[in-house]
């Protein structure tokens, strides 16, 4: 059974009374087809593949690495194939090789992260030397190959030992990740060109505290409230600490941003798209672009506005939107909502979860320039699963699908939103989450047996991509 991300994270959500809203129009039912010619890309704009430390790395007790609560939620059964991340793609050990890789590739940046059991294995001790060691070999290693280091702080390997004494749910916890942050500033940054600080708070918020599908595993609206208002301050408390260091480079957030569709012309569809849009995107975007929650919470599921509500003091707004250098955003599906509830519109993909309909990207980095100051914006993640039944080397709806998303992408730029990089998900097959290795979005093909690398047809095309700045005809 293909768990569906989108329900679970829809469910229970929808029933809320529901406010005025601005409806985006009606869903349309197909995204514009490229022309067909070769697009250039802006000179400079940078290339990449993204990929997380939990997902790849394995080797979770080597190095002195203590558990972080994916490997606590692995062993409780959480996942779909009974596997965990304890030695995915070997990454840890073969850093070099997939450093080689990505040269062969010709990307220009690449987007990883630091894991946190690996810096601070204990609580209140000094900073592990082995775990910064490994980042600073890796940091080097993609200098000396031309790759621009793009560091994710968190990406939800939480040290097991900060959930035992309150995890997210704390509000200690935001002055614990900037002291994490700190230290890795510290250590990375002369060298790391770009800092992002929450990877996709929403998820955690949606995944590991209201759906319960994902690390931590529980269902709690009210602590799902908090943990969100939390997630907002540890980055502007991340910001706030990368400022005050002597780190270079540039930092902000990686939200994962959704277009939310009315499916007709009901007022039921649009109240509900109103409430998906809030939950989806104005949750984040709000507070750290203009330093305050939407009005509309109210329209909530009451324990999830209250958890948020409570976990609010008069000074985190100004935290919160501690000034960014970008905004990182990862596009992977649109929010199709009928009176009923959330609709499926296009061609689903195979993790049962995302609907393929590229020109949604185009309209979330647009709505973000228009509504949100014209910020700089980066792609950090964009991706889709092996299609079934396909040979797996030669995944040519890959291709059309990062083509055609890139082509959005492009049409962004042209209407004038400032995106400076693309970022695919991912480098390799890799430990996909509650899903396990049953889903592989790599452009690399890992045999998780023998731990080979092979280059998919989508690779070499990629490559071609990231040579020429350009989209091929
Ligand atoms: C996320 C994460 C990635 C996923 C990818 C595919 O969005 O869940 O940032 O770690 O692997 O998005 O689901």
């Amino acid at each position: 059974m293909a768990v569906s991300r989108r329900e679970l994270i829809v469910a229970g959500l929808i029933g809320a009374a529901a406010a005025a809203c601005s409806p985006a129009s009606t869903a349309p039912t197909t995204s514009p087809t490229p022309s067909g010619e070769v697009v250039a890309f802006p000179q400079g704009f940078a290339w990449g593949v993204a990929t997380s430390a939990y997902q790849i790395e394995g080797s979770v007790a080597a190095g002195g690495r203590t558990p972080s609560i994916w490997d606590t939620f692995a062993a409780s059964g959480g996942i779909q194939d009974h596997s965990s991340g304890a030695v995915a793609c070997d990454h840890y050990v073969r850093w070099k090789t997939d450093l080689d890789l990505m040269k062969e590739l010709g990307v220009t940046s690449y987007r990883f992260s630091v894991a946190w059991p690996r810096i601070q294995p204990t609580r209140g001790a000094k900073p592990n030397a082995e775990g910064l060691a490994f980042y600073n070999q890796l940091v080097d290693g993609l200098l000396s190959r031309g790759i621009a280091p793009v560091a994710t702080l968190y990406h939800w390997d939480l040290p097991q030992y900060f959930e035992d004494a309150g995890g997210w749910e704390s509000r200690d916890s935001a002055g614990w990740f900037a002291d994490y942050a700190a230290v890795v500033f510290d250590a990375l940054g002369d060298r790391v060109s770009s800092w992002v600080t929450v990877n996709e708070a929403k998820i955690i918020v949606q995944g590991g505290y209201q759906g319960g599908f994902m690390a931590p595993g529980k269902r709690d609206q009210k602590a799902s409230g908090q943990v969100l208002h939390h997630l907002n301050l540890a980055h502007g408390r991340a910001v706030q600490a990368f400022r005050a260091s002597t780190a270079k480079g540039t930092i902000g957030p990686c939200l994962q941003l959704a277009p939310c569709y009315p499916a007709d012309d009901s007022a039921a569809a649009k109240t509900a798209t109103a409430l998906a849009d809030l939950t989806e995107n104005r949750l984040y975007l709000d507070p750290l672009l203009t330093g305050a929650y939407p009005k509309d919470l109210d329209t909530l599921d009451a324990d999830f506005a209250a958890g948020i509500k409570g976990a609010v003091q008069p000074e985190d707004a100004a935290v919160i939107a501690s000034k960014v250098d970008f905004v990182g955003v990862n596009y992977y599906s649109p929010v199709v909502m009928g009176p009923g509830g959330a609709q499926t519109r296009y061609p689903q993909a195979a993790n049962g979860w995302q609907q393929i309909y590229p020109q949604g990207l185009a309209d979330v980095l647009t709505r973000v320039h228009h509504d949100y100051g014209q910020p700089v914006q980066v792609v950090l993640e964009n991706g889709v699963p092996d299609a079934p039944g396909q040979d797996p080397l030669h995944d040519a709806s890959r291709i059309d699908f990062l083509k055609q998303h890139l082509h959005a992408a492009a049409g962004a730029i042209e209407a004038g939103v400032r995106l400076t990089g693309f970022h695919t998900w991912s480098l390799m097959d890799n430990f996909e989450w509650f899903a396990g290795y049953t889903q592989r979005y790599g452009l690399v093909r890992i045999d998780f047996t023998t731990q080979e690398r092979v280059q998919k047809d989508s690779a070499r095309w990629y490559a071609d991509v990231a040579r020429t700045n350009a989209i091929p005809a």
